[in-house]
């Protein structure tokens, strides 16, 4: 089939490669002039573990191109997924300016091209309120009558993960108004659920909630262990215990629940949000929601009082290193990190930071230029007066313990992801403090 993606972000770049990996032809739209040229490059502007080779490969194949010309991309497709941003607005719902903007330049080629021999479907990939897509039907509908199929394709790819994701979904949603338009999903998704994984056909509606109950209900298990987490350091338990000992229940399971930072990222904070004000605007307090977003919030706060019981308010002259700065492992992604927001304390408390993340630093430097970027993670810990774990990377698991109390005598750790054993920090030697555990100081 050929298919145009329009915005070539985490979702757009990555269903993009995909689909062309499957063999359709797909066009990629970016109004951003300077992603496209490095794209055409062959360069990936993010970073997702074997995304640039999907890239290259497609583009190579003559399956996958990129493009600023909107005409020449509307002209070329049977179907237009618009992958587009929808970020939370000042008052948490979500911001439709770019969708609607879509939708109307969607309506403006469509006229212009006239009648063709299949109308094109208009999938919305973007995660949006309930409505949206409907709103997106109407305002093409209001500027063009050759007619044209929409559907509503959630999607569900975890940054760090998602072509493993997208090639193999736990399930495919999408909601349609048309047999045309579930015959167009069907064929495109097939290709993916070959072992059996569910292809949900349902109405747009539906398809639009499903998306918002998925990242509410992930968040909310979050805020969930986090609040037990706090609840543990109050009564001196172990929520490494507790997890363990309750996760054993089938019914309850255990993924998605480890305490830390909270949750970060592009999706969860303003997904939340947008639930909230879905209800608000529906005059229904979501009462639960709101509690997980404060809870989540909070959670920053909380491990931050103790970095300052330890090292005080007043944090002038002294350094913090910090380990992570993506909001995830796997992912340059800084947005809402919570490492972002700890550095954002630390440089107001008068610290100084060198941190060192194997692939946000660049990020990093165009959020927060006054931070230092370290070279490794010992390089980053050297001199500090503590060391903050912010991001559960893989290569911060098991690190030379004895080579980083040699560089960094205050032998102080903060870690906000539990990546240690407390009995073996202590026998290393260090002041360790971490989430929902009791401290340990082992320094003799
Ligand atoms: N990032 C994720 O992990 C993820 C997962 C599932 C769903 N989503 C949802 O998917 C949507 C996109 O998320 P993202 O993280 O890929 O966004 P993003 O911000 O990374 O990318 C959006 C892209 O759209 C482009 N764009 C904006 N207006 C445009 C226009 N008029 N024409 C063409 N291009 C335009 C921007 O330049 C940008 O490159 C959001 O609704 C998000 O909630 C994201």
């Amino acid at each position: 089939m050929r298919l145009t993606m329009v915005g070539t972000g985490y979702v757009g770049l990555v269903t993009g490669a995909c689909f062309a990996e499957t063999g359709n032809n797909v066009v990629c739209l970016d109004v951003d002039a300077a992603k496209v040229a490095m794209l055409r490059r062959g360069e990936s502007p993010i970073y997702e573990p074997g995304l640039s080779e999907m890239i290259l490969r497609n583009a190579q194949a003559g399956r996958l191109s990129f493009t600023t010309e909107k005409l020449a991309a509307y002209q070329h497709a049977d179907v237009i997924f618009i992958c587009v941003g929808t970020p939370s607005d000042e008052d948490g719902s979500a911001d439709l300016q770019y969708v609607l903007r879509v939708a109307a330049d969607i309506a403006d080629a469509i006229e212009a091209i006239g009648p063709t021999a299949a109308p094109k479907t208009v999938v919305v990939k973007s995660t949006v309120p309930v409505g949206t897509s409907h709103k997106v039907r109407d305002l093409i509908a209001s500027r063009t009558k050759i007619p044209f199929h929409i559907a509503d394709n959630p999607e569900f790819l975890k940054e760090g993960d998602a072509i493993n994701d997208f090639m193999k979904p736990d399930r495919v949603v999408c909601g349609v108004e048309s047999e045309h338009a579930a015959a167009v999903m069907r064929d495109l998704y097939e290709p993916f659920v070959r072992q059996g994984n569910p292809i949900f056909v349902m109405d747009v509606r539906s398809a639009e909630m499903v998306k918002y109950a998925s990242n509410a209900m992930l968040a909310c298990k979050i805020s969930f262990i986090n609040e037990i987490a706090n609840l543990c350091e109050r009564y001196g338990a172990n929520v490494t215990s507790v997890r363990e000992g309750m996760c054993a229940d089938k019914r309850i399971g255990n993924q998605f629940l480890y305490p830390g930072l909270g949750y970060g990222g592009s999706c969860f904070p303003k997904d939340t949000l947008a639930v909230v004000s879905m209800g608000r605007a529906a005059g229904f307090e979501c009462e639960l929601n709101a509690a997980v977003h404060r809870v989540n919030q909070a959670q920053r706060s909380h491990f931050w009082t103790k970095v300052e019981g330890v090292l005080g308010k007043d944090l002038r002259g002294k350094r913090l290193g910090f380990w992570g700065v993506a909001f995830k492992p796997r992912t340059d992604d800084i947005r809402e990190a919570p490492a972002i927001a700890l550095m954002e304390r630390a440089l107001a408390a008068g610290a100084a930071i060198r941190a060192f993340d194997p692939v946000a630093l660049e990020n990093l430097g165009k959020a927060l230029p006054a931070a230092e970027h370290a070279r490794d993670l010992y390089h980053a810990a050297e001199g500090a007066n503590a060391l903050v774990i912010s991001t559960e990377w893989n290569e911060f698991r098991a690190p030379d313990f004895s080579r980083l109390a040699t560089v960094m005598p205050s032998k102080l750790i903060f870690d906000g992801r539990n990546l240690y054993r407390r009995e073996a920090m202590h026998a290393h030697g260090f002041a360790y403090h971490s989430v929902g555990r009791a401290p340990v100081d082992g320094r003799r």
